[in-house]
């Protein structure tokens, strides 16, 4: 079981609550706008609410929002994240979806690494999976995988460890570089989206073949 801090109302943050209560998680739910994260946590049964910039219940803390708010977040936290792991869900992909807002070089949890404090680790994880696909759920036939991406090896097994209670496949890709690989996953997602699937009922995967 792990103890999370979601921030953020919304769609993704939503998804995450629900799964991770059902799953035996301990969530709180942190909003900039604290009536309605209380709001918000009483339509969950057993999450508690919580203000940003105060110090984290959780030890996983989701940034749940659009990547300029996460590192706004990031940020205003300042040492209330000393070391915490955050779980980096952010695609920071530009408006017109030809690219990021992030560098050529970098990428968004490459720069939350760099705003956090040094003894916090950044995961990426479930920036690929759309929302009503995770508040949905796998089934038995259907597996849904979660790729993750990140420096600290314990850190990633701990989200790891957070994934599976949800249902979910963690697959690990490798160190916190490979985020970029994960944001333009989460970039080719809304090609398909908008030129072949038209819509957002899909999830990529991984397929064993032995
Ligand atoms: N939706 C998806 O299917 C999906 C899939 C994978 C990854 N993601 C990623 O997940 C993140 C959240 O997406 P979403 O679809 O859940 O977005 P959303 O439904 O639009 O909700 C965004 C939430 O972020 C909050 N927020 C924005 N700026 C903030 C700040 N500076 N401080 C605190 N909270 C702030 C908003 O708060 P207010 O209510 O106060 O405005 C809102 O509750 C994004 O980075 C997105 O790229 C989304």
């Amino acid at each position: 079981m792990s103890s999370i801090s979601i921030v953020g109302l919304g769609n993704m943050a939503r998804a995450l609550a629900g799964r991770a209560l059902a799953g035996g998680n301990t969530v709180e739910i942190i909003g900039r706008d604290r009536a309605k994260a209380e709001e918000s946590a009483a339509t969950l049964a057993g999450a508690t609410a919580g203000t940003i910039g105060a110090t984290p219940a959780g030890d996983l803390v989701v940034l749940a929002a659009p990547y300029p708010g996460a590192m706004a977040v990031v940020r205003e936290y300042g040492d209330a994240l000393r070391g915490r792991i955050i779980v980096d869900i952010t695609n920071p992909v530009a408006a017109d979806l030809r690219g990021f807002v992030v560098p050529d070089d970098s990428s968004g949890a490459q720069e939350i690494a760099g705003a956090a404090p040094d003894d916090a680790h950044v995961v990426k994880a479930f920036n690929t999976m759309f929302s009503h696909v995770l508040a949905a759920g796998p089934t038995e036939d259907r597996p849904l995988d979660v790729f993750l991406a990140g420096d600290d090896a314990q850190a990633k097994t701990r989200v790891s460890e957070f994934v599976e209670s949800l249902g979910l496949r963690p697959w690990d890709t490798g160190e916190l570089f490979m985020a970029r690989a994960l944001e333009n996953v989460g970039l080719l997602e809304l090609g398909l989206m908008n030129h072949s699937v038209k819509h957002t009922d899909f999830s990529l995967g991984i397929t064993l073949l032995r």
